[in-house]
Formats: C-alpha cells, structure tokens, sequence
C-alpha cells in the first residue's frame, strides 16, 4: 500500500500509528531499521495480545456487514483475511517481545523523537480513516510532527475515511497548508487497493 522499493527501506523507517501490524516485525526479519510508535504500546504486551483478538473480531464483523465496501481478489473473503490477519498480530507481539525497544509508545502530535530522525515514515489506517474524530488542525500537526522526525519523506494512506468516503475537502486543505510550509506534497496512485477507492497515497517530501 506504500509502494515501497527496496531503496525507500535502505535507511531508518518508523511505523505510526504501528498498532498490532506485523509491519515492523516483517521489516526487521529483513534487516530494516525499523521502528513503530502508538500509544497503545503503554500498555503490556499480553493485554495487547488480548485487546487485538477482540480487534479481529470487531474487524471479521466490520467487514462481513460492509463487503462490497472491500476488493477480495488478495485476501478471498473475512474469513481468509481475519486469519492472515491474526497471523501478522502473532508476528507483532512475538517481535515486540523479541525487541521491545524497537515499540515506542507515544501520540501524534508529540513524537519523541529528534528532528530528521528516520528516513521514512509510514502513516496508514490513522489519518483520514479517523477523520470523524481528528479535525483538519489534527491532520496538519500531525503530519507536521511526522515532517519534523522524517529526514527524506512521509507517506500517508489510505486517504478515505473508515467508510470509504473520500475527503476532498480535508485532503486539499492541509496539502495547501502544507505547500505554505514549503513542503512537496502530493497524491500519488498506488496498485494496492483493498477499501474500493483507496488507490491513493499522500507523500510528502520537505
Ligand atoms: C486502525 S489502527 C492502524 C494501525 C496500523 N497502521 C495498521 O494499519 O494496522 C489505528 C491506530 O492509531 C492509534 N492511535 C490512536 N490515537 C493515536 C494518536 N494520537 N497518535 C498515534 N496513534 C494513535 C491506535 O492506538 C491504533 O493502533
């Protein structure tokens, strides 16, 4: 969904929100520096394990209800997916586990992280999914933030909300604000797109 090339994943790349992907886990295996911030890593990692079973449930049942909200062609239908799915949460907590250091737990806005920290930092399913509880000031400071710690670039995806509703409204204010910012900010098409009509990323480049 990020488009990655091998080269996008020379350098330092940070997860956030990470949540219970698989993603950091993964990217190490393959000797990424990689890292993942949430706020929910406060939280010890066996009620984490707990907290995302009932997740997949509340995802199989999300996803039955609204299936032609979804492509299938990858991941077959709820079923397959919630499996695949339970699987990258095993792989998150057995890596979190295996490198705790590697999980920081922290809230956008407030990253504590110094300036120009990573290479790479990868937004997914934060932004723009949550726009019925972040505003656009919570977009722009948090996408800022994420500028600050990202010395090369910034991605964001997908740019729907949870219900597949694109924001064009949202999506034009704060790539203005941030052109202001002298920041490259464009929306750029992407192959991956399961939630029909997220075919889109958000990069962002200083
Ligand atoms: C839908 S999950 C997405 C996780 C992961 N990126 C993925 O696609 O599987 C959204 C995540 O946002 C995290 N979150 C909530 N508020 C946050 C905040 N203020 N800053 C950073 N992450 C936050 C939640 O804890 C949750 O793990």
């Amino acid at each position: 969904m990020f488009a990655l090339s091998d080269a996008d994943l020379a350098g330092g790349v940070l997860d956030c929100p990470g949540g219970g992907s698989s993603f950091t886990a993964t990217a190490r295996a393959a000797g990424v520096d990689a890292r993942a911030v949430d706020p929910v890593y406060a939280r010890p990692v066996a009620d984490l394990a707990v907290q995302l079973r009932e997740e997949l449930e509340r995802g199989r049942a999300w996803m039955t209800a609204r299936s032609e909200a979804y492509r299938w062609d990858d991941h077959g239908d709820p079923e397959v997916l919630t499996h695949r799915r339970a699987a990258s949460a095993a792989a998150f907590v057995a890596h979190r586990r295996a490198e705790p250091d590697r999980y920081v737990a922290a809230s956008l806005p407030h990253l504590p992280m110094a300036d120009g920290a990573v290479d790479l930092v990868l937004s997914s399913h934060f932004l723009f999914t949550y726009a019925d509880r972040l505003d656009a000031a919570a977009h722009l400071a948090a996408l800022r933030e994420m500028l600050r710690v990202a010395r090369r670039q910034v991605r964001v995806y997908p740019l729907l909300d949870a219900s597949g509703h694109a924001l064009p409204d949202l999506l034009q204010g704060v790539v203005a604000d941030l052109r202001r910012d002298g920041v490259d900010a464009r929306v750029q098409a992407v192959a991956h797109e399961f939630q029909r009509g997220a075919g889109h990323l958000l990069v962002l480049e200083r």
